[in-house]
């Protein structure tokens, strides 16, 4: 075990019972992907999964404690790749909680033709507004991504990595499992729409910021039934 305090035993579980849910449903695959939940009576410590490690070989000891704002430590097991856009995240957005990635196909194929997703669907508003947004490319792991990451998720609580894959916020992260997994639908009519001779209809920002304000109070539950 780590510095976790024992309270953080049961978020270690529920994190690794995200992870195994996003394999069950085709959303993440062997190592791709990561998940990040706030801890700490101040919320200032976060405790994200391990790198290279797939899913279904992660144990509670195997997540990693370590602070919102400032390096990881130099010794124990190593915190995914990701850690500066997990950290960028949940430092500028204190009302989230838990952050997700994934390389879920029909988002990463949108990612791939480096575009936004557009308010072809009122679900498009889970994102907090007219489009899912879209960074431009930068290397895995890097300062670069996690700047682009927080300055574009700034209004919004989902986006796009061009040529990478998907990330989400959440108030919690049955949440943020909603989100993941919307985007993956969302992504999915939008490749649908587009392979047609018939181009979709895009909703208005007024249709949009009617149903942003419909959502305010929407609460969905995530059932992650035992694996
Ligand atoms: P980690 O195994 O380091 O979390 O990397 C997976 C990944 O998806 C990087 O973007």
């Amino acid at each position: 075990m780590t510095s976790s305090a024992p309270d953080t035993r049961a978020t270690r579980q529920a994190i690794i019972d995200a992870c195994l849910w996003m394999n069950r449903r085709g959303i993440n695959q062997g190592t791709s992907g990561n998940v990040s939940v706030r801890v700490g009576t101040r919320g200032d410590r976060m405790l994200i999964t391990p790198t290279a490690v797939p899913y279904d070989m992660m144990t509670p000891e195997m997540l990693v404690e370590m602070p919102v704002t400032g390096e990881p430590a130099a010794t124990g097991p190593r915190p995914s790749s990701e850690w500066r856009f997990h950290q960028a995240l949940l430092a500028a957005r204190p009302d989230m909680q838990a952050v997700v990635h994934a390389h879920s196909p029909h988002a990463t194929a949108v990612a791939c033709q480096r575009r936004p997703i557009e308010a072809i669907h009122y679900m498009v508003a889970v994102f907090g507004g007219a489009d899912v947004p879209l960074t431009g490319y930068h290397l895995f792991g890097s300062e670069a991504l996690a700047r682009d990451v927080a300055a574009t998720m700034a209004h919004r609580h989902g986006c796009l990595m061009a040529s990478h894959g998907a990330v989400v916020v959440g108030e919690t992260l049955d949440k943020a499992l909603w989100r993941i997994e919307e985007l993956e639908a969302l992504a999915k009519m939008d490749l649908l729409c587009r392979a047609g001779p018939v181009p979709p209809v895009l909703l208005s920002d007024a249709e949009i910021a009617q149903v942003v304000q419909s959502f305010a109070a929407y609460r969905p539950g995530v059932a992650i039934p035992e694996g």
